[in-house]
This record gives C-alpha cells, structure tokens and sequence, in this order.
C-alpha cells in the first residue's frame, strides 16, 4: 500500500516535511493545499511529482479524493479548524505540534476524530526519533537507578521577519513553540507532573519570549526545563538517576545519540535519524493506517492532551 499525503499550508515546516516525506518508499505526495494557487504550485513544483496536485484552497485539498491522510502544517491558532476541515472530509490527520492551544480545544480535536473513527496524532516528532525513544527505554530499564531528575532546554533567537513566531494572532509564543518539547521529554521519562513553578517573560505585545518551569513528579523527582525565543541556548537534556546519567547533546529534540555514564564507565549509543528526522513520524503514521489504526502509540493522543494540561498549568503559573 502507498499512502497518498495531502499537504495542507506551503509554510518552511511543510518544506521540510516535504523534503522527508520523498526519501520514504511506501508515501507519496498527493497533492498540496494552499491559500494562494500560486503557492501551491510553487510546492509543487519544488516538492511534487507528475502526479501531485496543486489546490488553490484548504477546502480544495481536503475533498482530493486520490489523499488518504493531510500532514496540517498551519499556525497552531488555525490547526483546530484545519483539522476538522479534513476529518469532515473523511481524511485522516496528522496535524502539526501543539494540536492547539489550550487543553480544552484539543480534547475537542481528539473527540471530533475518534467520533469519524479517522485516525489523528500531533506531529511531536520529537517522540519518534531513534534515539529519543532509545534515551527513554534507558531510563525505563532502570539501568541508571532511580531517576530523580531530568533538565531539558529548547531555544533560538527568532529572526524578527518570521511573523509566526511574534504575532499574538497566530498564536506566538515560546512555550507552545518550544516549551512543549522539553515539557514533552519530562512527560515521557517522569509522566504526568504533581506540582508545578514556572516564570515567563512576556514582551510588549504580551508575546512570551522565554520561560522555565520546576515540576515535581511522582516519587519526588524533579524536571527543570526552560526555553526561549531570544537565546542561543544549550538545547540540551539529560537524565538522571542514582546509578547513572544519561546525556544529550544539543539539539535533544533530534539527536543521533547520546551518553550513559555509569560504574561501569562512560558509553557513546549512535542512533543517526533518517533524513532531518521528519521521516520517522511519516512512518509511523504509515504503519498506523496499514494496521487500520486510529491513533499512534508512539504519538498517543493521551499524551497530548495531558502535555497541553501541563503547559496550560505552565502558561497560569507564569
Ligand atoms: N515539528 C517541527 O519541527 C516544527 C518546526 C516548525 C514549526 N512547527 C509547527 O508547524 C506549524 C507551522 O509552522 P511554520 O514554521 O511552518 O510556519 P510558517 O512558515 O509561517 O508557515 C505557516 C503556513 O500556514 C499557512 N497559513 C494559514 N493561515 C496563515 C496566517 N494567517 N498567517 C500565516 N500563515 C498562514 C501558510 O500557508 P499557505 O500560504 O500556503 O496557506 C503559511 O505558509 C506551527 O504550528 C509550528 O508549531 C513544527
């Protein structure tokens, strides 16, 4: 079977995702859809094949009868919208990080796709990397004893003519462009937060342009994550734990490897992404729908909501 993916929106993740999305044999690329036809046929153009169609609406891609699942890669204001365009349509999703806004709007994107029993997963592709999902089996297999503590950081200075990333209306803002992946990787290792500090420092338009959050989580650990719009920051995390350490370097969020330092000495795991690493949640969502799933574990929706849970405790607390 090859999946036949709608693009819907011709922004630089699309591009990216594009770009991934023709190193895989089994995916194809459909058609694209965009506000502007010239737009779409630009993608095209740069992205497509003699079969790949250009819309020149949302709506247009959404009723492409030859695309099985659209990749919704928008600003995080529009997802929920754009997400029930295609499940109204009958496609099956998988929309870009954060699903939306708050938790509320996107248990309402999680009810509306499990009542079309369509399949729906956030494109936290974070969550799909090789040696991400490795790094978490570490931690898990208790190899590194009791883990008490995870440090995450996420940043880059945001170029000023980037309009998503400084217009309240699209939904600005460093934590939910960022923060959401080290809240994510605390998530993941330690599971859902018990108590939660955290600061934000908001410019003049009320944009947060760079936060930190202190959780505590079950059994007393505790997760120090920050992140930023306006530093070139670290990017980097580890884990920790009373038997060994186990470090990634910058950027975590798509690593080829990491660290594990332990009694019995220090040891380098490499574990190189396909492509940019997009590839592995275009994958994954393949084999979802070849089994006839309707969501992914790798990227379940369960998580996703209670990430949103957190980063609106986040978003209140600062
Ligand atoms: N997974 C990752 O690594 C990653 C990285 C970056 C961003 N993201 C996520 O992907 C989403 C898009 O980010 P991006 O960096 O690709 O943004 P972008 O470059 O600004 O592109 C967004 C696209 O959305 C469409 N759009 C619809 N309404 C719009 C509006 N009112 N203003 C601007 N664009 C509008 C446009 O496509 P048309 O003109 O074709 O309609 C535009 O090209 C965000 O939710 C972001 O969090 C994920």
């Amino acid at each position: 079977m090859t999946v036949s993916w709608g693009i819907l929106a011709t922004g630089r993740i699309a591009a990216a995702f594009a770009t991934d999305l023709a190193l895989l044999d089994g995916h194809r690329l459909g058609a694209v859809g965009s506000r502007s036809r010239d737009s779409a046929g630009d993608f095209v153009a740069r992205h497509g094949a003699s079969h790949t169609r250009a819309h020149g609406s949302y709506e247009a891609l959404a009723a492409d009868p030859d695309v099985d699942v659209v990749y919704v890669a928008t600003p995080h204001r529009r997802h929920l919208e754009d997400v029930e365009l295609c499940l109204a349509a009958g496609k099956h999703v998988l929309c870009e990080k954060p699903l939306t806004t708050s938790e509320a709007s996107t248990r309402r994107m999680v009810e509306t796709a499990r009542a079309t029993g369509l399949f729906l997963a956030e494109a936290m592709w974070m969550r799909t990397i090789p040696a991400v999902r490795a790094a978490v089996d570490v931690a898990r297999s208790g190899r590194l004893g009791t883990v008490t503590q995870v440090r995450a950081d996420l940043g880059f200075v945001a170029p000023r003519d980037r309009e998503r990333l400084w217009r309240p209306e699209l939904g600005a803002g460093a934590l939910l462009d960022l923060g959401i992946y080290p809240v994510t990787f605390a998530h993941l290792v330690l599971g859902p937060a018990e108590h939660t500090r955290a600061v934000a420092h908001r410019d003049e338009h009320g944009v947060d342009v760079a936060g930190a959050a202190t959780q505590v989580h079950a059994g007393g650990a505790v997760a120090t994550l920050s992140w930023t719009q306006v530093a070139r920051s670290d990017r980097r995390a580890s884990i920790a734990g009373d038997a060994g350490l186990l470090e990634i370097d910058g950027p975590f969020h798509h690593p080829d490897g990491f660290t594990v330092t332990t009694a019995a000495g220090r040891e380098t795991v490499q574990l190189p992404r396909t492509g940019r690493g997009y590839a592995h949640e275009i994958e994954e969502v393949g084999r979802c729908l070849a089994q006839g799933r309707t969501g992914s574990s790798l990227l379940d929706l369960e998580d996703s909501l209670a990430v949103a849970a957190q980063l609106d405790r986040i978003a209140a607390a600062s």
